[in-house]
């Protein structure tokens, strides 16, 4: 392992207490001269400054930066020792603090310390205890047994190093076990990261249902290495924890597990030459705005050095996480635990923790008794006495850490349809007219949880109302039925009704039938028709109507593009629950693009607005047809005018009956 730090006091503990034993003290390094930057606890300072004075007593300690107990301090490597003995004795700390190469090293540190208290992007819950106790009793030791002993030799590599043909075989041979495991299941896939040389990372992928932007991550990793040597088995490191995560993702494969956030399992490449493999799919993953909600990392799974069973390091991880790791270990696996820390970035985790994703390692023994063999040609099952049951203890952690984080179930994807109810207002309430009235609903879904925003109201008399748990609307004069329709993420649809009559009279602000003169202004072929025999009846009231078209042909086609429009006097008293409704009489050509544009506009001052528009791509409609209310609120306060437009838009196809219009009427 790389001690990358140059120096500790008694041990690799920097902020965090363990209330385990730690490694004997390291002496400070005699061969550190001049001024370094160190890390430390703010509360430490003026023991710092007390091993300053007793070398030079005016000398001041130049604080460099703090942030949230932690302080960054220039300092002499001289007065190490004299901090070192004092931090002990004052502070019965262990160190106390560390020391880095430069003041950007420093800071690293300092921001990683401080990212182990970030809170959690998500709420921790046990709650899925279906799912995990139904996966638990399906894991099997022998699996893991068999994976390390393939990976540590018996598949016909002797190493995995991330350069060598050895390492390409282990990529190879494991994309075929997770392809194998996951024959059944077409949406999880099963990718080589390519890393540039010749191993590669392996990433499987279960795509999450209702939550799937929302990542979880466990992994481990492939490369292996001994120095100087083409055998490197590296049984527990980390052919264990790629074994471990192996026999996970058989059981959730075979088992059907649908969960509701995506899971990735990764299988890193070349972790033991500086978290290579880690960095470039960390890095993959920010530019890409990946949401990483929570990464686990297996390195050390399979030798019980420690009487306690699983070991959660507290540095480079999440402390939130780190407990939630250690409820499951309680509630799901039933191993003993400890905490302890690496005292740096010792595994993959690190490089996910660097980049601000909450971690956790669960490791196999304390920092002082994990496998003697590791980075050796040594490292071989029968240092575990040719067994995986202290990996296996890791598999259940790994279980149970995928089904409450990502959550979800077993079998398969079995949508249920959403329910909703209205609350408000009351099934066949009366409402006077012009009464703002608020539609009240809940709904929800086994799968997706609550689902009454996503409520969509409307009305029969009024159509479509808009979309909300609560919705004021002002609803026009009659009977309505006033549904709310829900649809889940698997498409399901759930609508229910209430009837609503609203009752009263409708003030009119403004009525012409077109019986006698009129003041409406007509161009084009607009004109007022006495009981057109173009349409029948020739009026929807006796007996009078506007007509664009010729009387004496019954249609538009006079060889030109025609266009004309008809605009009413100045209307004034227009309110919120205003409405313009009209009866209209319109034959024109059927295509799809828009030619015979016949429309509504709102004249208010200086702009018009389009508020009603058929075209060639609408039906005709050959009998006299009620508009419905068109809402005038966007114009409350205004004068407005109405606007009838034909526009043929082109010579060809005009040999069509045109449009009557009749009784148009704007309320209040
Ligand atoms: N599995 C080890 C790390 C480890 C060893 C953790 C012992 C806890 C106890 C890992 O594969 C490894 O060797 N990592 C490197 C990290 C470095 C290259 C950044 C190490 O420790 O030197
Ligand atoms: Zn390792």
């Amino acid at each position: 392992m790389l001690v990358a730090l140059t120096i500790t006091g008694c041990g690799p503990e920097l902020v965090t207490k363990s209330p385990d034993p730690q490694v004997e003290p390291d002496d400070p390094d005699p061969t550190q001269t001049g001024m370094h930057y160190i890390t430390m606890d703010v509360d430490a300072l003026d023991t710092a400054r007390a091993a300053l004075a007793q070398r030079d007593p005016n000398a001041r300690l130049d604080v460099v930066e703090t942030n949230d107990g932690v302080a960054v301090v220039s300092y002499d490597a001289q007065d190490f020792r004299a901090l070192s003995e004092l931090m002990h004795s004052e502070h019965n700390r262990c160190g106390g603090f560390l020391a880095h190469d430069s003041l950007d090293d420093a800071r690293v540190a300092l921001r990683s310390k401080l990212q182990e208290r970030v809170a959690p992007l998500i709420g921790y819950t046990i709650d899925n205890a279906a799912t995990v106790q139904a996966l638990l009793p399906q894991l099997n030791a022998a699996n893991i047994l068999t994976s390390i002993q393939q990976l540590s030799g018996g598949a016909g590599f002797a190493t995995r190093f991330y350069t060598s043909a050895g390492g390409a075989a282990s990529t190879t041979w494991l994309r075929n076990l997770w392809q194998g495991y996951a024959a059944t299941r077409p949406e999880v896939t099963i990718e080589l990261f390519e890393t540039g040389w010749a191993q590669k990372s392996v990433i499987a992928t279960i795509p999450g249902s209702t939550l799937a932007s929302e990542v979880v991550v466990i992994g481990g990793h492939l490369d292996s290495i001994v120095s100087g040597s083409n055998v490197a088995p590296g049984a527990d490191d980390d052919a264990s924890g790629i074994a471990t995560i192996s026999e996970v993702f058989r059981v959730l494969m075979e088992q059907n597990y649908r969960p509701l956030r995506t899971v990735k399992f990764m299988a890193y490449s070349a972790e033991e030459v500086g978290l290579l493999g880690s960095k470039q799919i960390v890095t993959q993953h920010k530019n890409a705005a990946i949401n990483v909600v929570g990464v686990v990392q297996f390195d050390m799974t399979n030798y019980q050095g420690s009487t306690k069973d699983i070991w959660l390091m507290q540095d480079f991880t999440n402390a939130a996480q780190n407990t939630f790791v250690g409820n499951l270990i309680d509630t799901y696996v039933g191993a003993t635990w400890g905490t302890d820390s690496c005292g740096y970035g010792c595994s993959d985790h690190a490089s996910w923790h660097n980049a601000g994703y909450p971690t956790s390692m669960p490791f196999e023994a304390r920092m002082t008794q994990y496998n003697p063999t590791i980075h050796s040609t040594g490292d071989v099952l029968s240092v575990s006495n040719n067994t995986a049951t202290h990996a296996f203890k890791f598999a259940k952690l790994g279980v149970a850490f995928i089904a409450e984080l990502a959550k979800g179930q077993l079998g398969a994807s079995t949508n249920t349809a959403p329910t909703a109810a209205i609350s408000a207002p009351t099934d066949g309430a009366s409402i006077p007219v012009g009464t703002s009235v608020t539609l009240t609903g809940t709904a929800s879904d086994t799968q997706d949880g609550p689902l009454s925003a996503a409520i969509q109201w409307s009305s029969s008399l009024d159509g479509a109302l808009g979309t909300g748990a609560s919705l004021p609307v002002t609803l026009s004069l009659g009977a309505h039925t006033i549904r709310a329709t829900v649809t889940d993420a698997g498409g399901l649809t759930t609508t229910v009704s209430i009837t609503v009559t609203v009752t009263g009279t409708v003030t009119e602000l403004f009525r012409d039938t077109f019986e006698g003169t009129t003041a409406w202004s007509p161009t084009g072929l607009w004109h007022l028709a006495n009981n057109s025999a173009c349409a029948s009846p020739g009026f929807a009231s006796a007996t009078h109507a506007m007509y664009f078209g010729l009387d004496a042909s019954c249609n538009y086609a006079n060889s030109a593009t025609v266009a004309g429009t008809i605009t009413s006097p100045i209307i004034t008293g227009v309110v919120a629950t205003s409405n313009l409704a009209f009866k209209f009489f319109r034959q024109v050509e059927s295509a799809s693009g828009s030619f015979d544009v016949t429309s509504v506009e709102i004249v208010a001052g200086t702009t018009t607005t389009t508020v009603w528009t058929r075209s060639s791509a609408n039906p005709s409609t050959l009998a006299w047809t009620d508009s419905g209310a068109i809402p005038l609120s966007a114009f409350a306060g205004r004068s407005i005018q109405v606007r009838f437009r034909f526009d043929s838009k082109d010579r060809i196809s005009n040999a069509f009956k045109g449009w009557l219009i009749d009784d148009v009427v704007v309320t209040r």
